[in-house]
């Protein structure tokens, strides 16, 4: 008997506690057929408990949480809270927390899957985003003075410390090197605008690279620059490594020319700790309960968590049932696939079942 995994599983709001529910069909699939187990258990973190009781996550919730193996969420945000709160208290304070310094989010672009981007297709769109996730804009360090009046300022500082920037670019480092495709990496950065903190990236960057990972090519590109090639060169890439905002913004462009939020998974991940895996959309509350909305970033997350794990052979058999279904899907988006939620998620289960 293979091991059992423990997953706490966070559907959250809106859509997702449906496409969770298909993730975790999968998940017990793959488990049944590469000989190890998976027992999950729920939590209601979201925007109803917000709303019945006041307090977005319990103080006790990130200790609860390290108890498991692995998390997935589904989806954070509700039509009746104010935007910022549940992201900030739900999911940056787990990342924080948990000290998912990591947001890994993988550019596919899937056989039979319609991209935006002119006479491009699966062999040109491949390539991994490691985003920093606990630093930069994100620590929320700043404030206000002289509010509402004509003088007001405002501050939020980009805040990088060396050993945050460090394990960052070796955990990009390392994963370039085990991926083994083009072995390249690319600082996406803003040192001729950002001085200070990208310019600590861009030493640490060259010093690690050239001490400890010969064999990786290193590239720099801006950050607007990164963007157009995205758009333009896209099979110029392999593996990107950037800060925390950067990394938001350039990875929903990624996302949309991998055929958008319905397939866009994202990994944050501790690596030595616990790591919490989810569909990088939202919570689509227009779509809520109809069963359109499509699994398959929940599903991709699923992958991702197992391949953290060390469960390979399940993360690569899951893919291969993603990337058989999706040639036979209508499109991407909610209500557009031709099939219904819980049809793909069976889909994808038979096939790695199979
Ligand atoms: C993401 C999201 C979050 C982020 C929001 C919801 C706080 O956009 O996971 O990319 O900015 O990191
Ligand atoms: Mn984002």
């Amino acid at each position: 008997m293979g091991k059992s995994y423990r997953i706490a599983v966070l559907p959250g709001d809106g859509t997702g506690p449906e496409v969770t529910a298909e993730a975790v069909k999968v998940l017990h699939a793959a488990a049944g057929k590469h000989g190890f187990s998976v027992e999950t258990t729920e939590f209601d973190f979201g925007g109803e408990r917000y709303l019945r009781t006041g307090e977005a996550l319990p103080d006790s919730a990130a200790q609860d949480l390290r108890a498991f193996d692995a998390l997935l969420l589904g989806a954070i945000g509700h039509p009746d809270v104010k935007p910022g709160i549940l992201e900030k208290g739900i999911l940056l304070r787990l990342r924080f927390e948990l000290d998912q310094y990591i947001n890994l989010r993988p550019v596919k672009l899937y056989p039979g899957v319609e991209t935006p981007l002119k006479d491009k297709g699966p062999e040109d769109i491949d390539y991994v985003v490691v985003r920093e996730n606990t630093g930069g804009l994100y620590t929320g360090i700043g404030g206000f003075t002289m509010k509402g009046t004509e003088h007001e300022v405002a501050v939020q500082s980009m805040v990088y410390n060396r050993k945050q920037v460090e394990r960052c670019l070796r955990y990009a480092f390392d994963y370039t090197r085990k991926r083994n495709r083009k072995k390249t990496l690319a600082l996406c950065g803003k040192t001729n605008v950002l001085t200070y903190v990208y310019d600590l990236w861009e030493r640490a960057f060259h010093e690690i690279g050239e001490a400890d990972y010969p064999d990786i090519a290193r590239e720099y590109y801006h950050v607007d620059a990164t963007c157009m090639w995205m758009v333009k060169n896209p099979e110029w890439f392999d593996v990107i490594v950037t800060g925390n905002m950067f990394g938001d913004i350039i990875t929903d462009l990624g996302a949309i020319t991998q055929g958008g939020m319905g397939i866009a998974a994202g990994g944050n991940i501790n690596p030595e700790g616990v790591g919490m895996f989810e569909p990088i959309g939202g919570s689509a509350p227009k779509y809520t309960g109809k069963n359109v909305i499509n699994p398959l970033a929940a599903i991709c997350a699923a992958a991702m968590m197992l391949e953290t794990l060390g469960e390979t052979d399940a993360a690569k058999a899951i893919e291969a049932s993603v990337m058989a279904v999706t040639p036979t899907m209508k499109s991407m988006g909610a209500g557009k696939m031709g099939f219904s939620t819980t049809e793909v998620g069976d889909k994808i289960a038979e096939g790695v079942a199979s």
